[in-house]
């Protein structure tokens, strides 16, 4: 595989990606970026010396001009949270080193695909869009890519079925006014709630589920897992992965990610994630997937809720 993939940020998320890139067959060039020179330099080093164990792929400790032609650049630059901190109370701060960023990288690939990953990353992702000139289908903001992965590890627990056979998605802000439509949730096919009641026809006991305490799993984990261990990396990283895996295929997969409204569902100008067609080209498109008037509705409610947060922004 000859993909040339630049992350920008040498931080917790934007290391472990370029490890587990490094270890699988999908980038045979790897650039990572950092204001840090040191922190950078330390992790490719330490990234290196391991790769003799597998295909060479070279990485590299980079300027933006050694980011030239890449396939592929992935935005993890900003302040994470802190234990208690919202992903929102980010943004200022993280919108100025996006700002500040965004020429120096534009300038090294303008063909590149964008994956935005820094929080919050729908107003990142909106701002990215706005600021950068970048087409935006070649803007993919990781968005609840990972919410909609923790609610299927949270499915597979409570009915003890395996994730591969659970398809159900997160829809909204990655953050506190995300939801679950869960009209369109399947298990092994079956509407979450048919399938409460095959249970017993398949030796299991009936579980019944309580939506509102998995939809808070789904929002409250990132948190949690900052107040327990200081920082999030390893479920966020096999998120991006699988969204470079994808734009790296020749054909194109369904994936909850974050990008730019125009009318979907009744939303425009704004950033948040419903379920998109993505693949070589990037976004290739947005799956018009019923919603119930009720889902409609918190979409809506999300939608507003961020551009509440973007009206407040100093582009
Ligand atoms: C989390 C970060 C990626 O939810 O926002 O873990």
């Amino acid at each position: 595989m000859s993909c040339k993939v630049t992350i920008i940020g040498a931080g917790s998320v934007g290391s472990t990606i370029a490890y587990t890139l490094s270890g699988e067959d999908m980038a045979s060039e790897i650039v990572l970026i950092d204001i840090n020179k040191e922190k950078v330099e330390g992790e490719v080093m330490d990234i290196e010396q391991g790769t003799c164990f597998r295909d060479p792929v070279a990485i590299v400790a980079g300027e933006y001009e050694d980011a030239k032609d890449s396939d592929i650049v992935i935005i993890t630059s900003g302040i994470a949270r802190k234990p208690g901190q919202t992903r929102i109370e980010l943004t200022q701060t993280n919108v100025n080193i996006l700002k500040q960023i965004t020429p120096e990288i534009v300038k090294a690939a303008p063909k590149a695909l964008y994956i935005i990953v820094s929080n919050p990353v729908d107003v990142m992702t909106y701002v990215f869009t706005k600021i950068s000139g970048i087409p935006e289908n070649q803007i993919i903001g990781s968005g609840t890519v990972l919410d909609s992965a923790r609610l299927r590890c949270g499915l597979s627990e409570h009915f003890d079925v395996a994730q591969r056979n659970i398809h159900a998605y997160v829809f909204g802000e990655h953050g506190d006014t995300s939801f679950i439509p869960w009209s369109a949730a399947r298990i092994a096919g079956v509407n979450v709630d048919d399938f409460v009641a095959m249970m017993p026809h398949l030796g299991k006991d009936a579980k019944e589920l309580d939506k509102d305490a998995m939809l808070t799993y789904v929002q409250k984990s990132g948190g949690k897992i900052i107040a327990n261990k200081g920082a999030t990396f390893y479920a966020v990283t096999r998120g991006v992965c699988r969204l470079c895996s994808i734009l790296m295929s020749a054909s194109e997969s369904v994936t909850t990610v974050s990008s730019m409204m125009h009318g979907e569902y009744g939303i425009e100008d704004v950033c948040l994630s419903t379920l998109a067609l993505v693949g070589p080209n990037g976004i290739q498109g947005k799956i018009p997937m019923a919603l119930t008037e009720e889902e409609v509705g918190k979409l809506k409610a999300s939608a507003d809720a961020l551009k509440a947060v973007i009206a407040q922004i100093e582009l």
